[in-house]
């Protein structure tokens, strides 16, 4: 249902691949909620991805970049300016990636070239899209800008690996720079810290379907599923929340607060029935 949360403003979607993206669902929420967007992916990955088929349904210009090249980041930002007549209102960062889990290779036996790509795409890319908007003035005071993470940046989660150190580091970029551009600029920083969700990335995580279900057993609410978290970035988006900066906000049903739940301890218990 459409509350027009988002009309009149303008915004750039990174990270939409397929329908499971997350940001996939943003894209299309953020449309309908009256907001006028840019999408942007590598080049290899909107060849390979099905964004063009959103850029349809969203009347959307696709305007590729590498979220790791600063050139590519200012052209996008000139560009989405052109072509959206004005600076923007928001941006979603939902961009990860790592070699080191994509080939199996333990966090005691990382490959340190995998590591520095891991960072460099998955946290060090936030800045890079932070410092090319301020660089550009590219964002309207009080616009908002959302990168995704996970709760493995707190607590070690088995086979979360060196990703976790990467969401470390995008969520203290998130208060670094957010310090910055809210006193320069009022323009605000957050991450969503957002439960196990079956897409693209989240499949590349050993294990993802058991991680999926332990999580469900122990949210009191359930994880949430990508809708729900395009429907949480449209909050953030929104006039609506104009003082929240700065922030991690859990988005995951409760498991971030739990300790061990009885749905959770039933299914422990069985394995030692079966022993
Ligand atoms: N799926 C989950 O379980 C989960 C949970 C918490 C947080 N997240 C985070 O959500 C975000 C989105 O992931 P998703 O689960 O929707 O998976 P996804 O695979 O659909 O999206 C990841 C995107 O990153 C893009 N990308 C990779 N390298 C890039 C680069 N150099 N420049 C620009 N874009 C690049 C990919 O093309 C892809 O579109 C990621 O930050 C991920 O870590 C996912």
């Amino acid at each position: 249902m459409s509350y027009n949360l988002l009309k009149g403003k303008k915004g750039i979607v990174f990270g939409a691949l397929n329908e499971m993206s997350i940001a996939w669902k943003v894209a299309e929420l953020a449309v309908e909620q009256g907001a006028e967007i840019v999408l942007t992916n590598t080049p290899v990955s909107i060849r390979m991805g099905d964004i063009d088929q959103l850029a349809e349904k969203c009347n959307a210009h696709v305007v590729p970049a590498d979220a790791t090249n600063v050139e590519d980041l200012e052209n996008l930002f000139t560009k989405s300016m052109e072509l959206l007549g004005g600076k923007v209102d928001f941006v979603l960062h939902s961009i990860g990636m790592a070699p080191n889990v994509r080939k199996g290779n333990s966090y005691d036996n990382l490959n340190y070239e995998y590591l520095k790509k891991t960072l460099d795409v998955s946290a060090i890319s936030f800045h890079k899209v932070l410092q090319a908007a301020k660089k550009l003035d590219a964002i309207n005071e009080w616009g908002s800008v959302v990168a995704l993470t996970y709760v493995a940046a707190q607590k070690t989660m088995y086979e979360y690996n060196d990703m976790a150190d990467a969401k470390a580091m995008l969520e203290s970029i998130t208060r670094s720079f957010g310090y910055i551009y809210g006193r320069e600029k009022r323009v605000r920083i957050n991450t969503i810290s957002q439960s196990p969700t079956v897409t693209t990335a989240g499949s590349g995580v050993k294990g993802f379907d058991k991680l999926i279900d332990f999580s469900e057993r122990m949210s009191p609410l359930g994880n949430a599923d990508a809708t729900e978290c395009a429907e949480y970035c449209i909050t953030l988006f929104s006039d609506l929340t104009k003082k929240v900066t700065m922030q991690n906000l859990f988005h995951d049903g409760g498991f971030s607060s739990m300790g061990m739940s009885y749905r959770a301890m039933r299914q422990y218990n069985k394995s030692f029935s079966e022993e």
